[in-house]
């Protein structure tokens, strides 16, 4: 049996959050270095600029974005009489126009929405080619592709998924006419958009993108630079591919010059994929049942169940955390203490071992027990809490919450990058959570035109890489969230929907890109509005934390020397790293509503 080079992406993976902390460069005072930068690979979506943000109120609607030209264009529908729905579509036709690194026509996303109490979770999530085979990503010597390969190309592409999943949403919950919807963007792209200081940071770090002819003339001028900060970039290609969207819906993309351009770029590569015509023409998107949870007995939490790991890896650590004494003082000056960080992490650690064990498409392999509820059911949780002592643990296992139907390996850690949140409220009780995807920052860094030959086009997803490269363990036993044809890769993203349980008003929606991390990001502003009690934009601001089942990352120069110290006294190995979150949250007020949007990227919020 093949032996397994260890842990081959989980180093990338920790490389990469690691050196985001490079490109952070006006956070708050940095106090602590992290160790060991300098050995470290690219980031594919690192930190820009920290811009302190006041949070936002209003009575009646709101709209947070990660662009302030999106928010605009979701703000603008809004008023306009659209619904949630309709805003959040607006709102991502201008993000893959000004935000095009973190999501677009050729990505997926997932979509969370309440009308009323009555919650419905989208799935608009890339899907594998038929082509797709499950050793695709190993190398010649059987080993897994180093990362920045593997996301390279037309093989690391899957079939999109975004624009058929928002045209079925918007058939159920579209108020304004579909082609309204995409005015703003349209506008944009042939009026040109000012090109923003965090696009510009990002293109300065990128290389392979270059290789790329049409993203080269788009994003770079003749001096091989990204255009500079301010300049009035316009796009006509993805205007004329967003006018045939909106004339015809997305069967413009599922078939037709549009098609036909992706499929080649796709398998004309020097690294090509095998996605086909058959392939796009037979997407669909999936409503799925979302999975609720109770906490803390006033909340009721819902999140996207699986292909996304998100909402089972938050609420088994939340649903841990009841089950454990609580700390003494859990902030203190602003920072969460050593002594819940250390209590937050141990159940971090078993929340993602079971994330590792188990989660993947619902439709290739079932849940523990035949119910993805029991990996948070009350007695599993009490018994896993048990595990969690004061010193940190040597290591952590899967438990085996129900009845197995298959023995799978864990999957081994892999970096999940780029990625953007949006969230919507409207003043007819509608709500959308949409964290929305091309995998990694400029995504496979191929540029399509949709054949027009024009100026500029969308950038394709590599979601193949949030797949495990490694199929099976070296006994041989398969890992639940390998490759194979018409399945869709494992996510982390976590859009979530918070009600009051006791009269099941909406509460809050959030979300934020980030990769395995999104997790921790979306369970640091749940813990920080609804037990501390601070507002939204206070909870995002908070210094970010998180682990993927190692060492504990830290949010670098945001935590006292005496915090990491303490820590390190426990057993626990301490990285300082970028940890760059992209929060969006909403939450009720007595008024209306208040909305934060993350300090360390560009967003805004806005509403009436
Ligand atoms: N590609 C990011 C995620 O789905 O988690």
């Amino acid at each position: 049996m093949r032996r397994r080079r260890p842990a081959a992406w989980a180093g990338a993976a920790l490389a990469a959050l690691l050196a985001a902390c490079a490109g952070t460069p006006a956070g708050p005072p940095s106090t602590h270095a992290a160790d060991d930068l300098a050995a470290l690979a690219a980031q594919p979506e690192s930190g820009s600029a920290w811009t302190p943000k006041p949070g936002w109120s209003s009575q009646h609607t709101m709209v947070a974005a990660a662009n302030p030209l999106a928010t605009e264009a979701g703000y603008g529908i809004l008023r306009a009489g659209g619904s949630a729905l309709d805003a959040a579509i607006a709102v991502q036709m201008v993000l893959a126009l000004v935000e095009p690194q973190s999501s677009g026509l050729g990505g997926g996303a997932l979509l969370m929405h309440a009308e009323g109490a009555r919650v419905e979770a989208w799935d608009g999530r890339e899907t594998a080619p038929a082509g797709a085979d499950p050793r695709m990503l190993l190398g010649a010597d059987g080993q897994p592709l180093p990362y920045a390969e593997a996301t390279y190309g037309g093989r690391a592409v899957a079939i999109p998924g975004v624009v058929p999943m928002l045209e079925a949403a918007h058939r159920r919950h579209g108020v304004l006419p579909w082609a309204r919807l995409f005015e703003p963007a349209i506008a944009l792209a042939e009026g040109g958009f000012a090109l923003g200081p965090r696009l510009h940071t990002l293109l300065e770090g990128e290389t392979r993108l270059r290789r790329d002819p049409g993203a080269l003339a788009y994003f770079y001028g003749p001096d091989g630079r990204p255009w500079p900060v301010g300049t009035r970039l316009k796009n006509p290609a993805l205007a004329a591919v967003l006018r045939a969207v909106a004339a015809r819906g997305s069967v413009a993309m599922a078939s037709g010059p549009i098609a036909e351009d992706l499929v080649a770029r796709v398998r004309g590569h020097a690294v090509p994929g095998s996605l086909t015509l058959a392939d796009l023409a037979a997407y669909r998107p999936r409503l799925r049942e979302p999975l609720c949870t109770d906490w803390l007995a006033v909340y009721r939490v819902c999140g996207f169940p699986p292909p996304s790991s998100g909402h089972l890896a938050i609420m088994q650590t939340l649903g841990l955390l009841e089950h454990l004494p609580p700390a003494a003082a859990p902030l203190q000056d602003g920072v969460p203490s050593a002594a819940w960080l250390h209590t937050y992490i141990e159940a971090a650690r078993l929340a993602f071992a079971d994330r590792a064990q188990y989660v993947a498409d619902p439709d290739f392999v079932t849940a523990p027990g035949g119910d993805w509820a029991s990996l948070l059911a009350p007695a599993y949780l009490a018994q896993r809490a048990a595990l969690i002592g004061p010193q940190a643990a040597k290591a952590v296992a899967a438990g085996v919450p129900a009845p197995l139907a298959a023995a799978y390996a864990p999957m081994p850690d892999q970096p999940e990058h780029g990625t953007s949140h949006i969230s919507v409220v409207d003043g007819q009780g509608r709500a959308v959570a949409m964290t929305t995807t091309i995998e990694a920052g400029f995504g496979a860094r191929i540029l399509a035109d949709g054949g027009t030959g024009l100026r500029g086009g969308y950038l394709l997803n590599n979601e193949m890489t949030d797949f495990s490269a490694e199929p099976a363990d070296a006994q041989g036993r398969p890992v639940a969230n390998r490759i194979e044809p018409g399945k869709r890769p494992r996510s982390s993203m976590s859009p979530t929907l918070v009600f009051d349980r006791r009269d099941g008003r909406l509460l809050m929606t959030l979300g934020s890109p980030g990769g395995p991390v999104i997790i921790h990001f979306t369970a640091k502003t749940l813990i920080g509005t609804l037990p501390w009690g601070l507002d939204a934009q206070r909870a995002i601001d908070l210094p970010n934390f998180a682990t993927l089942g190692g060492p504990v990352l830290l949010e670098a120069g945001r935590f006292p020397p005496a915090v990491i110290e303490a820590l390190r006294g426990r057993g626990h190995r301490v990285v300082e790293v970028g940890l760059t979150s992209g929060l969006q949250a909403i939450q009720r007020t007595p008024t209306g509503w208040f909305g934060g949007a993350d300090p360390r990227r560009e967003g805004i919020v806005r509403g009436d």
